[in-house]
C-alpha cells in the first residue's frame, strides 16, 4: 500500500540577496509563505533495494539528480534500513517556477517515507538531510510564514499571516536558480556597485521591513483588527507601503520580459500587491477578496497566461492537510 502526502508550494514574501560567500553562497533573506496548490507523491515501500521515480511530467528526472531520490537516499541511510522505494509524483505545479516543487516534493518523500516504513527521523535529522540536499527544502519542514536566512536553508517559524487570496501565474519559462544567482553577480559588478551601498548593508535594511511590516498594521494607533480579514486586509496594505520586494526581479524580468508582462496583468487586474517568486518565473498577486482573484485567474487565463487562484497556507492547515484522508475501501 502506498502512502500519499500532499506537496504544497510556497511563494517568497521579500527576497533580498546579500553578498556572495566563499562556498559560493549567496546570503539571503526572505519570508517564505505555504499556499495550497500542490503536487501529490505517493511513496511504496517494499522489499528489495533500489529507488524509482514515476512521473507524468517529462521534465522531472528520474534518476539521482532529482531531489526525491537523494532526500530517500539519505533516509534509508539515516535509518540503516534496507528497502525498495517507489516514488510516485503527479505534477502539477510548474517544473522551475520558484515555487519551491522540487524542494517540498523531497520533503513530502522524507514524510511519506517515514510513514510507509513505520520509522520516525529524529527532528535534527530531517532538518540536516533537508538543508544538505537544497536551500529551499527545510522551510516545507516548518509550513505557514517562515523567515529564512543563511542561504535559506537557515528557518524559523513565525506568527502566521492570516490567508491571503492569491493569483499564481506561471509563465511558459522556466528559469534556473543558479543562472538567475549568476545574473545577479554580474549585475553586481556593473556600474551600480557606485552608488555605494554594500550588499550587506542591503540585506540589513530587509529585516526592519519585515520587523516594520509585520509590526505595523496590529499595532496601528488606528486600532486595527488583530484577527481576521480586515487585518489581512491592513497587512496588505503595509506591504505595499513597506516596499518589500524579490532582489530577483532586476535580473529575471530583463532577461524575461513576458515575466514583467505578467507582473503588469496581475496589476490591472486589482492585485494589491504583485511580486516574483523566489528565481521565478511564477509571479503571485494577493487579492482582497476570493472573488476578485477568480476573475483575475479568469482573465488570465483567458489572454493565454497560465493562473490559478487559490490562497495562502497558514501553519496548523499545512500539517492538518498535508497527508490526504484514506478513502475507505470498499
Ligand atoms: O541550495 P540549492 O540546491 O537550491 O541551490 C542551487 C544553486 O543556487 C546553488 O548551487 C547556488 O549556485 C545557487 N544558490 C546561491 N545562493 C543561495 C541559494 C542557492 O547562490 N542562497
Amino acid at each position: 500500500m502506498s502512502t500519499a502526502v500532499r506537496s504544497f508550494a510556497k511563494i517568497n514574501i521579500g527576497l533580498k540577496i546579500g553578498p556572495r560567500r566563499e562556498d559560493g553562497f549567496h546570503e539571503l533573506r526572505t519570508l517564505y509563505q505555504t499556499i495550497a496548490l500542490h503536487d501529490l507523491i505517493k511513496i511504496g515501500v517494499a522489499r528489495g533495494t533500489g529507488i524509482e521515480i514515476h512521473c507524468n511530467d517529462s521534465r522531472v528526472p528520474r534518476d539521482e539528480s532529482n531531489t526525491c531520490w537523494r532526500v530517500a537516499e539519505k533516509v534509508l541511510q539515516t535509518l540503516r534500513i534496507r528497502s525498495k522505494v517507489r516514488i510516485t509524483i503527479e505534477k502539477n505545479l510548474p517544473v522551475q517556477g520558484g515555487l519551491g516543487a522540487a524542494s517540498s516534493n523531497a520533503v513530502a518523500t522524507m514524510l511519506g517515507m517515514e510513514r510507509s516504513l513505520k520509522r520516525q527521523l529524529p527532528p535534527e535529522e530531517r532538518l540536516r538531510i533537508a538543508s544538505e540536499v537544497g536551500s529551499d527544502l527545510p522551510l516545507f519542514l516548518i509550513g505557514g510564514t517562515v523567515l529564512g536566512i543563511g542561504r535559506g536553508e537557515q528557518v524559523y517559524p513565525v506568527d502566521d499571516l492570516p490567508s491571503f487570496h492569491c493569483v499564481i501565474a506561471a509563465p511558459d519559462v522556466g528559469v534556473s536558480t543558479p543562472a538567475a544567482f549568476a545574473a545577479w553577480d554580474k549585475l553586481q559588478a556593473g556600474p551600480s556597485k557606485l552608488t555605494g551601498k554594500r550588499p550587506s548593508d542591503k540585506i540589513n535594511t530587509f529585516s526592519q521591513s519585515v520587523y516594520a511590516w509585520l509590526n505595523g498594521s496590529s499595532f496601528s494607533p488606528t486600532g486595527v483588527p488583530s484577527k481576521g480579514w480586515d487585518r489581512a486586509e491592513a497587512l496588505l496594505l503595509d506591504l505595499v507601503r513597506t516596499g518589500m520586494e524579490n532582489d530577483f526581479e532586476s535580473v529575471v524580468f530583463p532577461l524575461y520580459p513576458a515575466v514583467r508582462q505578467v507582473k503588469r496583468w496581475l496589476e490591472r487586474e486589482g492585485a494589491k500587491y504583485v511580486s516574483l517568486s523566489g528565481s521565478g518565473s511564477s509571479v503571485y498577486g494577493l487579492f482582497a477578496s476570493r472573488q476578485d482573484a477568480a476573475q483575475a485567474a479568469k482573465a488570465l487565463n483567458q489572454a493565454d497566461i497560465r493562473a490559478q487562484a487559490t490562497s495562502t497556507l497558514p501553519r496548523t492547515k499545512y500539517w492538518k492537510d498535508i497527508f490526504p484522508a484514506r478513502t475507505a475501501r470498499r
